[in-house]
Formats: structure tokens, C-alpha cells, sequence
């Protein structure tokens, strides 16, 4: 007999049941009160979101209809005024929460501060004030490009405020990435900050948005808004284009009451990768999004009054939108923000501020959890972990080895993990155990959310046995979920909406993972079943990349996979033929690195870069990416391969990889 795998013996032997001293002080702690949330939504799901909606959020009108659904676009409690700042923090003022700590925030070189409900009120009126200043009104679109600073926060609160949509841009993209973005969205003013520290470097955030508005390249943006971190020489247009934060802060006042806004008014656009060259703008609104991640985050979080709470994402990405900001701060938790990253100089940073502030919650990525797995337990066992009591993962599947690893050495044992399946599009958490009341596998993100009917399903929408492989897909409408691609409704019906078939005339979101479902209705998440990669919990567009390969002059054709990697999920491979004049070498090697670099950014970068006189298509010339995938992992192609149309071609490949 063989013998057992860690897999085997992880899936089908362990199972982690809820601690009953966990359970007793949960928010759901229960398996009746969690039967009677999903049955409750089950029978009426309209009803359920609605009866949270007024516990858990305060409106300044109601609303007079629950869901508009005209397939594929979905209205979340129409007619109804609130404003999410209001939510996130002036509903606090009134109580005792007015002085706790809001945002606490530690800086990479070791500074911090600690911001209370009251004081981060005033931060984020005049900050809005100063927007107003420079004339932005409710409608505009505001970019978000910074450093992991408490200003970041408040720039999106801010705008929040006053109605104007933030679009909030990862300040690890290139100048290129971010004027796309800005030409996109039709921004109006940029805020950014003259650097942030990143692994004992200085990002110049404020040169790169310099480079993108180079000669008025994006002719919406009227102006930029500086914010002083590093303190580092930046060039400022003063007297026009460009104002420092802590200028402005002196002119304006902090009396800024939240604007009554419309529950489908845009909150935010995010832009995410899809399975085309042009990133897609995420759009998110008002009233469906406040409760969607404030909910979520109470009940997966299983938040209490005394806890620190603290989500190592950027604020770039979703994760931190609705998991460091607007969830945790409309339900009044003291939310943890961190501007670093484990470096060589700090490797153990992680573990230093868990000690340092007693963090209770602690949510991370599951490549992060494997590179400290690489480091070894001297480092986190040479801190106090004991604070800990809940231990979360987002982005990627874990695998059990990570998880098992996270459980013992970082959770002690006695710590639940919640493995969040989710993505930008659905605004929240879709997948995960409730902490208090699930049994979990390692590896598999459980089941669905109460009020989220997921299913896999084949390409005609029936759903599959058990244990089978198939499509992830959710059929009902949420309140969470994106409303379109900013500016490109046909975009969002096609990407989401298409792929399989309505069931009795009911429509399914098409979630671009494939998945199992096990004899117990867990969710066993498999990973993208589309053009799109994983890379350390980043996603990317493979089509994204080799745009930015073929915009080299050097280059004739590029294809572009995703191969295994031991910590990051998924490694960048690039398949490149040559313009006829060029000859491939090391310095070009390295020269299309750094040019994918500067179009995207350095999550981007490839891992490798393989030379090719040609690539394997089809006859109808559509290049064969799973010939090309087998090959970047260094596998044998099996299969078939007979829609060839040059089979010397996979010769040559072999013999040059
Ligand atoms: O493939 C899934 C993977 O990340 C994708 C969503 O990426 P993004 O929109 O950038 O959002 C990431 C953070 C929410 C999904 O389509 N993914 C996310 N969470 C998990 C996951 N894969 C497996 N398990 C997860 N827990």
C-alpha cells in the first residue's frame, strides 16, 4: 500500500471543531443560531438583508424598495439615504466608543500613532473640506494613490463624505498602470504622498504620478494632493496643480457633515484584472456595500469591543477596503495598519507588532504564511502570540501544510482560521467558516455565508455530483456584489453573466474559479479557469502582461502562463518571439523584465523569460497556453495535441526550456 499523503491525511482524517470556550462569546456560537440565520435567508432572502440593513446600519431615509433586479444589474435597497463615513464614524461619537482607538497605525521605520473615533471624525472633515477646497463635488471620481499611511484611510473616508468615488491605486503600480487608470475613471484630483516606505526603500509616489500626468497626459486631473511622509525632495507645481496636505489643512475647518447620499450612489470604483489586456474598473455603491462588509466582517471576524484587530492587506487592493476600512470601522473595532513588510532587516516584524499592540484578530495571505513557514518558528516563537485568538486567510487556496503550519505555530493551537474565499467583485467575504460554529478541513474555505446560494455547476449550469470539479457560480443577488464595469455595462454581462446559461430563468454570477463541492457541502476552491493568474495573492491578467511585452520594440509575440511556485502561488513564465532584427541574450532578458516592470509594476515582474522562434497554435492561430503552461512547469505534455498547427514547434521549446 502506498503511503498516505499530508493531503489525504489532512482532508479526510482532521477536522477542527470550535473551541466551546470560543463558541460561548461568539457573535454566531451556535449550530441552531447559525441553522436559523441560513434557513431565515433561505425563506426570504430579500427579507434577511433587509432586517440587517436596519439593525445594523443607521439611514437618514428608508428605503422603499429591498432589490431591483433586472438581470444582470442588481439595486440594493432603493431610495434609501445614508452615508457610509456617517456610518464608519459619526454613529460612534455618540457613544462611548467616541475615545477608543479607531485606526491604530505603525510606520516601517517604527513610528506610530493612534487615532480615536473622535479624532479620525476630524481628520477625515477636513480632509474632505480640503477636497472641496479644490472643488470636488459629489459625483467626481478621486484617485487613491499612497503609501499605508492613516491618510490613506482618511482620503477614502473623505471622499465617501462628500459623494465623490474614490479609485483607490496600488502604489506598487508603474506610472503607466496608474495613468491608464486615471484616464479611465475620468479622475479629477489625485491625492498621493511625496514617498512610503516599502522593505527599507523609499516608493516616489508623487515622481511616478508626475510621470503619468507628463504633458497634461490625462486631462481631467486638475489637482494633486501631497501628503508628507518621507519628507524626500519632490518637484511641486505650486501656485496651481499641486498642494501639500498639511497646506491646505491650515485653510480649511473640520465641520463637515456627511452628505446624504443615495443607497446606489457609486462608493468606489477598484480596478482589477481580467482575461483582456485593459484592467477592469469594479464598480461598488453605497447602501449594499456598508452592510455587505459590515456584516461580514462581525460575524467571520467575530468581533468584540476589546479586540485589535489587524489586516496585513494594502488598502490598494479589496481586502483592504472592505477588511481594514469600512467593515471594521462601521462596526467600531480598533482596526491595526502596518506601512511595512517582513524585510531583511526586520524579518520578524510580523510577529514584533502582534506582541507590541496584543493583536487579537490577525488576517493574511496564504503566500505570507508560507514565506514565514520558509523563515522557521525561531522568529515568531521568540515573541508573546498569546493575545491571538483568531486567525484568518484570503486571496489564494491554502495549502494544508501552510494551514496546519499557521495553526500550530502562529495560532498556538487554540485559534480557529477562517479561510475567506471572495473576490473585488463581490465586495465581501462569500465563502468561510464562522468561526464560533464551523468544523473546518484544512484547505477548504467551507461553506457559503448565510444569504449566499453558491453552487458548481458544468458549462450548461447543472450542478455537479459531489467531489466532481466544476464551475463556481452564485445564484442569488447579494448586496455586496459589483454593480458594473465602470463605463462598460456589456463588459460586465460578458465577463460574469454569460458563460452559463440561466437556470429557469434564474441568472448565475460566473465567479472565474473552478471548484468542488464535498459530501459535507464544503467548498474546495481550485484555482482560476480563466486567462488570469495568481501571483502572491495579486491577480493578473496574463493578456495585461504580454501587452506589456509586445509594447517592446524587440519584441513580435508573447505569451504569457502561470507555472507553480513553493511561496508564491503561481510565478510569471513569458513565452517571447523576436522581432526579426533582434537577437535574444541576457541584457534583453533582463531589459524585458524591467520593461514589463515600468508598464505594470513590480508584481508583474516575470520570473522567466524564454526565448522562442515561434509559438504552439492552433490552425485557427490561437495560441495553446495549456501546452505552453505543461512546458513552463517542466512537466511532459500528454494529451492532445493534434489542433497543432507546426508540431516542430513544441520540439524546439522543449529542447530550448
Ligand atoms: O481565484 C480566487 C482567489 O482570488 C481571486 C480573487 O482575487 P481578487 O479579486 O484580487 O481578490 C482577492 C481578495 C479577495 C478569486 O477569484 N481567491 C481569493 N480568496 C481565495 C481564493 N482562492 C482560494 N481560496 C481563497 N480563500
Amino acid at each position: 500500500m502506498s503511503q498516505p499523503t499530508i493531503e489525504s491525511i489532512l482532508h479526510e482524517q482532521r477536522l477542527f471543531a470550535p473551541a466551546a470556550s470560543f463558541a460561548q462569546t461568539a457573535q454566531i456560537g451556535s449550530p441552531e443560531a447559525y441553522q436559523q440565520l441560513c434557513d431565515r435567508a433561505q425563506a426570504n432572502p430579500q427579507q434577511f438583508w433587509a432586517d440587517l440593513a436596519e439593525q445594523e446600519l443607521e439611514w437618514f431615509a428608508p428605503w422603499q424598495q429591498v432589490l431591483d433586479w433586472q438581470p444582470p444589474f442588481a439595486k440594493w435597497f432603493v431610495g434609501g439615504k445614508l452615508n457610509i463615513s456617517y456610518n464608519c464614524l459619526d454613529r460612534h461619537l455618540t457613544t462611548w466608543r467616541r475615545n477608543k482607538a479607531a485606526l491604530i497605525w505603525e510606520g516601517e521605520p517604527g513610528d506610530s500613532r493612534t487615532l480615536t473615533y473622535a479624532q479620525l471624525h476630524r481628520e477625515v472633515c477636513q480632509f474632505a473640506n480640503a477636497l472641496k477646497h479644490l472643488g470636488v463635488q459629489k459625483g467626481d471620481r478621486v484617485a487613491i494613490y499612497m503609501p499605508m499611511i492613516p491618510e490613506a484611510a482618511i482620503a477614502m473616508l473623505a471622499c465617501a463624505r462628500i459623494g465623490a468615488a474614490h479609485t483607490v491605486i496600488f502604489g506598487g503600480f508603474s506610472a503607466e498602470a496608474v495613468k491608464d487608470r486615471l484616464l479611465d475613471a475620468q479622475v479629477k484630483v489625485v491625492v498621493t504622498a511625496d514617498g512610503g516606505w516599502r522593505k527599507d526603500a523609499i516608493v516616489p509616489l508623487k515622481a511616478q504620478v508626475d510621470q503619468a500626468l507628463e504633458q497634461g497626459g490625462v486631462p481631467s486631473v486638475e489637482n494633486v494632493l501631497v501628503v508628507q511622509r518621507t519628507g524626500q525632495q519632490v518637484a511641486m507645481q505650486l501656485g496651481g496643480r499641486d498642494h501639500w496636505w498639511h497646506e491646505l489643512q491650515r485653510l480649511v475647518s473640520a465641520d463637515c457633515p456627511a452628505e446624504p447620499m443615495d443607497s446606489e450612489d457609486m462608493l468606489f470604483i477598484l480596478y482589477t484584472s481580467g482575461t483582456t489586456g485593459k484592467p477592469k474598473g469594479v464598480v461598488h455603491t453605497t447602501g449594499g456595500y456598508n452592510l455587505y462588509s459590515h456584516i461580514t466582517t462581525k460575524w467571520i471576524f467575530d468581533l468584540q469591543d476589546t479586540d485589535i484587530y489587524w489586516c496585513t492587506a494594502d488598502v490598494g487592493w479589496i481586502t483592504g477596503h472592505s477588511y481594514i476600512v469600512y467593515g471594521p470601522l462601521s462596526n467600531g473595532a480598533t482596526t491595526l495598519m502596518y506601512e511595512g513588510a517582513p524585510r531583511p532587516s526586520n524579518p520578524g516584524c510580523t510577529w514584533e507588532i502582534i506582541e507590541k499592540y496584543g493583536v487579537n484578530i490577525f488576517y493574511t495571505a496564504p503566500t505570507a504564511i508560507r514565506a514565514f513557514l520558509k523563515m522557521g518558528e525561531d522568529l515568531p516563537k521568540a515573541r508573546d502570540l498569546s493575545s491571538l485568538r483568531l486567525l484568518g486567510t484570503v486571496g489564494e487556496p491554502i495549502n494544508p501544510e501552510a494551514w496546519m503550519w499557521y495553526h500550530r505555530v502562529i495560532g498556538g493551537e487554540r485559534c480557529p482560521i477562517v479561510d475567506t474565499w471572495w473576490q473585488t467583485e463581490t465586495g465581501g467575504i462569500m465563502i468561510t467558516p464562522l468561526p464560533g460554529v464551523t468544523t473546518t478541513k484544512p484547505g477548504s474555505a467551507t461553506r457559503p455565508f448565510p444569504g449566499i446560494f453558491a453552487d458548481v455547476v458544468d458549462l450548461d449550469g447543472n450542478s455537479v455530483p459531489d467531489n466532481d470539479g466544476g464551475y463556481l457560480v452564485v445564484k442569488h443577488p447579494w448586496p455586496g456584489m459589483m454593480r458594473t464595469v465602470y463605463g462598460d455595462p456589456e463588459r460586465f454581462r460578458k465577463s460574469y453573466w454569460e458563460h452559463i446559461p440561466p437556470q429557469d430563468g434564474q441568472y448565475v454570477y460566473f465567479a472565474g474559479d473552478g471548484a468542488r463541492r464535498d459530501e459535507d457541502g464544503y467548498f474546495w476552491i481550485m484555482g482560476r479557469v480563466d486567462d488570469v493568474i495568481n501571483v502572491a495573492g495579486h491577480r493578473l491578467g496574463t493578456m495585461e502582461i504580454e501587452s506589456a511585452l509586445v509594447s517592446h520594440p524587440a519584441v513580435a509575440e508573447a505569451a504569457v502562463v502561470g507555472r507553480p511556485d513553493e511561496v508564491k502561488g503561481e510565478e510569471v513564465v513569458a513565452f517571447v518571439t523576436l522581432e526579426g532584427s533582434h537577437a535574444s541574450s541576457e541584457d534583453l532578458r533582463a531589459e524585458l523584465k524591467q520593461h514589463v516592470v515600468t508598464e505594470i509594476g513590480t508584481i508583474a515582474r516575470p520570473g522567466e523569460i524564454r526565448f522562442a522562434d515561434s509559438l504552439p497554435k492552433t490552425r485557427s492561430g490561437k495560441i495553446m497556453r495549456r501546452l505552453l503552461r505543461t512546458l513552463a512547469s517542466g512537466e511532459t505534455i500528454s494529451g492532445d495535441t493534434s489542433t497543432l498547427e507546426d508540431r516542430s514547434v513544441l520540439d524546439k521549446l522543449r529542447s530550448e526550456g
